[in-house]
């Protein structure tokens, strides 16, 4: 009770913090009328109930406090605004103009009045009885007209295997979190099924095109075919009830979903049916060879481009409906044939030309990272000449990394097409403690204010999501500010409501995170886990690392203090894993340097002993530590994978697909690693067993006097990693071990160790 009291007085003071925010319109938002169509179309009845539900799901029977309102004629710049007041008998009656305006407004007074938090670790929802007072009108608006969220790649390294329930869970969080223009690219694959048959391919031909559920993402950039493949019908079949279960979801929030276009991507089997058409094959993607690379891609100009174009987005939309927004990438992460800006302008007109053939009201969204991945091909002549094939207006580019590589600010904000500003956070889904602050903090402010910007929106482009709540809270918060937070308030008030106390000892834990591992300055720093622990052994590996240890040590120690009372908040246990898991990472780069110093100096009896505690201890606890928490499970990962299948063949075909993108990512390692996860069961049989035989092998080369070869040492461990794929081994799906227990036995092993690495990291 005291406490209650406690954390509700603070919640007083962030009424300032929060009526701060004001109405400022964005004028990029008012100059593009083209864009005003881009709207929900479910009426403001539907939009109140789906947030209601949403309520009762979140809160239970705690929901009936909450009285919401949808008034769509509440804003009259689209820029979208909820109003909070407290009623007499203690209700808090929230209305806004869209079902997300409603969804965010609550949420922001759940943050910050009763100090609540969602999030994909773990809820702490225990309401403060009664309902903490608003003494006014507490207003909550933003200047962004669109949110975004997602990436072509969730679809695959995150959301490939997700059931109705979990992707229910993932809307409700976007509505919370104020997102209104998610991707919404589930079962795009069963109607271009319908859609090669009637251009007269059969089956064996639309099989040999469509790659496995794990690879669909590269399958549909036109990056890689039928690898991991084929998709069998029952696939199809789940894929489209899902995603009419999704769109419909989403409209009722009010939301706006992103649905996909033809980019030029074809079957091989179109050259059988057209010989006559202007196709380009491809060179290999990545490091794959042409048989499952180099895709065919029909030159946008030929007329043939124009009939699949357009025959496929009426069926998309016939099938799921339209809010007018369409994504596709034509030249993503591959070169288009000619850098002749005539061509590049002719190739966007006529991907434009085969969408509003279909829809005359049709929008482009397009991701710009083909102007950062290939930034020598896309000068200035290149860029503006590919983006102004498209009229002003009628075309959204994505800044898909613009907290570290943005493009607007040297295309002239995309040369007068208007732009969303995106965190992309998260490669391959990656595990580890990661976050650029300072720059999500400042980045779309600037972005705002540049000169003549055409700036509208912010979104979230992750490659993979499920780590790193609190950034994705912050962006997400970040819309709805008229200027930057304080970081260090921020984190503090973040650590109040993650774990529903106000003990400093956190508040000081979560403020250590944000000025090391949240706090990324590096520039072009590109947040791959490189991680020595998560990548081939070699006697060259990147040790780098972009912050002070010695916080996240300092973080990890007052986080052990605090577990003894802490243990039943999942989001509590869930931090204590993660930073212990980020904290064995970094012993693992101390270790490897201290394997091959002593390799080096043809030091056996060193190189035994780190070896030693790398091999038979310290990835041993990680993998029991990891094991002990259910969102650390490769078991759960396999299990949903299965759980897609509808016999013992899917299953087999979808359990290599899992496998395979967690660690080999092709056929033969093409991007090995890419999509490294930390998790129970991947730790024990894949990472620890390939550390295993490098040790082994190294210490067989001071006994014979023998050089390290790597290229036979990478033969040798292909077999170890090949071997974990086809293992045929069924990992818990359920946590295992007491992580109280497993973590205090790791600190008193290692905290002492960790302070004696510094000197050596820093
Ligand atoms: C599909 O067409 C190709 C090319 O004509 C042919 O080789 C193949 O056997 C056909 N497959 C089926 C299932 O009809
Ligand atoms: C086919 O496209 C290429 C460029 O991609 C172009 O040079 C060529 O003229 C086109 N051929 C025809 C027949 O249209
Ligand atoms: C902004 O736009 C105005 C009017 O088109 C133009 O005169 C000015 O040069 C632009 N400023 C910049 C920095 O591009
Ligand atoms: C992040 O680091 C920069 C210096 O590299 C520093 O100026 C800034 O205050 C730090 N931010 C936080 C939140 O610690
Ligand atoms: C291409 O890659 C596949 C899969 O790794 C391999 O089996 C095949 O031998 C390679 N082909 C060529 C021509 O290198």
């Amino acid at each position: 009770m005291e406490q209650a009291s406690k954390m509700s007085r603070r919640c007083e003071r962030c009424v300032l913090f929060i009526a701060a925010l004001s109405l400022c319109a964005a004028a990029a938002a008012r100059r593009f009328p083209t864009l005003e169509h881009l709207k929900s179309r479910a009426d403001d009845k539907t939009q109140g109930a789906a947030v209601a539900e949403l309520l009762r799901r979140l809160l239970g029977t705690r929901s009936a406090e909450f009285v919401v309102v949808v008034d769509g004629s509440l804003s009259d710049d689209s820029l979208d605004v909820c109003e909070l007041r407290s009623t007499k008998n203690n209700k808090i009656v929230a209305t806004g103009n869209t079902g997300v305006s409603v969804a965010s407004g609550i949420y922001n007074y759940l943050k910050y009045f009763c100090n609540c938090h969602v999030s994909w670790s773990g809820d702490q929802v225990a309401l403060p009885r009664p309902l903490p007072r608003l003494s006014g009108v507490l207003r909550i608006n933003t200047q962004h007209r669109f949110r975004y969220y997602q990436n072509v790649c969730t679809a695959s390294y995150s959301s490939v295997w997700w059931d109705w329930p979990r992707w229910e869970r993932e809307i409700d969080w976007m509505a919370l979190n104020g997102i209104n223009l998610p991707l919404a690219f589930t079962g795009q694959e069963a109607l271009w099924q319908e859609v090669y048959r009637a251009l007269g391919l059969n089956q064996s031909e639309i099989e040999e095109f469509f790659a496995g559920p794990a690879f669909l993402a590269w399958n549909r950039m036109g990056n890689l075919f039928e690898f991991g493949g084929p998709l069998p019908q029952s696939w199809h079949v789940n894929q489209l009830t899902l995603q009419f279960k999704i769109l419909e979801r989403m409209r009722s929030f009010g939301m706006i979903p992103v649905l996909p276009a033809f980019s030029g991507n074809i079957p091989r089997g179109i050259l059988r049916l057209h010989p006559e058409a202007n196709v380009t094959r491809l060179g290999p993607w990545a490091h794959f060879n042409c048989s499952y690379s180099c895709s065919y891609i029909l030159d946008p100009r030929d007329p043939l481009f124009l009939r699949i174009g357009s025959l496929y987005l009426s069926q998309v939309i016939k099938q799921f409906g339209t809010n007018h927004i369409y994504n596709t990438d034509t030249f993503n992460e591959m070169l288009p044939p000619s850098s002749d800006p005539a061509y590049l302008s002719a190739v966007s007109r006529s991907v434009f030309a085969s969408m509003t053939a279909a829809d005359p009201q049709a929008i482009w969204l397009m991701q710009g990272w083909l102007f950062f991945s290939a930034a020598s091909f896309w000068k200035p002549a290149q860029i503006q000449a590919l983006l102004h094939g498209v009229p002003l207006g009628r075309m959204i580019v994505l800044d898909l990394f613009a907290e570290t590589e943005p493009v607007f600010s040297y295309t002239e904000s995309f040369y007068g097409q208007p732009f969303i500003w995106c965190m992309l956070q998260n490669f391959g889904g990656n595990s580890g403690l990661f976050g650029t602050v300072e720059s999500i903090n400042s980045g779309p402010f600037e972005a705002l204010h540049f000169p003549n910007s055409t700036m509208v929106g912010v979104g979230m482009s992750p490659e993979g999501i499920e780590q790193n709540p609190a950034m994705y809270e912050l962006m997400s918060e970040l819309a709805w500010r008229k200027e930057p937070v304080n970081l260090v308030k921020w984190a503090s008030l973040y650590a109040v409501r993650r774990y529903g106390t106000t003990r400093d000892s956190l508040i000081t834990a979560w403020r250590l995170l944000f000025s090391s591992v949240y706090n990324c300055t590096v520039p072009h720093y590109r947040n791959h886990n490189h991680s020595p622990l998560v990548r081939r052994p070699s006697l060259h590996m990147n040790t780098d690392l972009w912050y002070n240890p010695a916080n996240l040590f300092k973080a990890w120690k007052l986080l052990i203090e605090a577990s003894p009372s802490l243990m039943s908040e999942e989001t509590f246990r869930y931090d204590l894993v993660d930073v212990t898991r980020e904290v064995l990472q970094v012993l693992t780069t101390s270790f490897y340097l201290d394997i091959t110093d002593a390799f080096h100096k043809q030091k056996l009896p060193e190189l035994l002993i780190s070896a030693g505690v790398l091999i038979y201890d310290l990835l041993p606890e990680l993998n029991r530590l990891l094991c002990s928490d259910r969102n650390f499970l490769l078991g759960k990962w396999l299990e949903r994978a299965k759980s897609s299948a509808i016999d013992e063949e899917e299953a087999k075909l979808y359990d290599m697909n899992a496998r395979n993108q967690l660690t080999l990512w092709g056929p033969s390692g093409e991007i090995q690693d890419y999509a490294s996860k930390e998790w129970g069961g991947l730790m024990e049989d894949y990472y620890a067993q390939r550390w295993g035989l490098f040790v082994q092998t190294l210490v067989g080369c001071l006994h014979s006097g023998q050089p390290f070869k790597q290229d036979a040492f990478d033969q040798a461990v292909f077999q170890v990693e090949k071997g974990f794929i086809y293992n045929g081994r069924k990992y818990p799906t359920e946590p295992q071990g007491d992580t109280y227990e497993i973590t205090r036995r790791i600190f008193l092993k290692y905290y002492p160790q960790a302070l004696n690495t510094l000197k050596r990291l820093s």
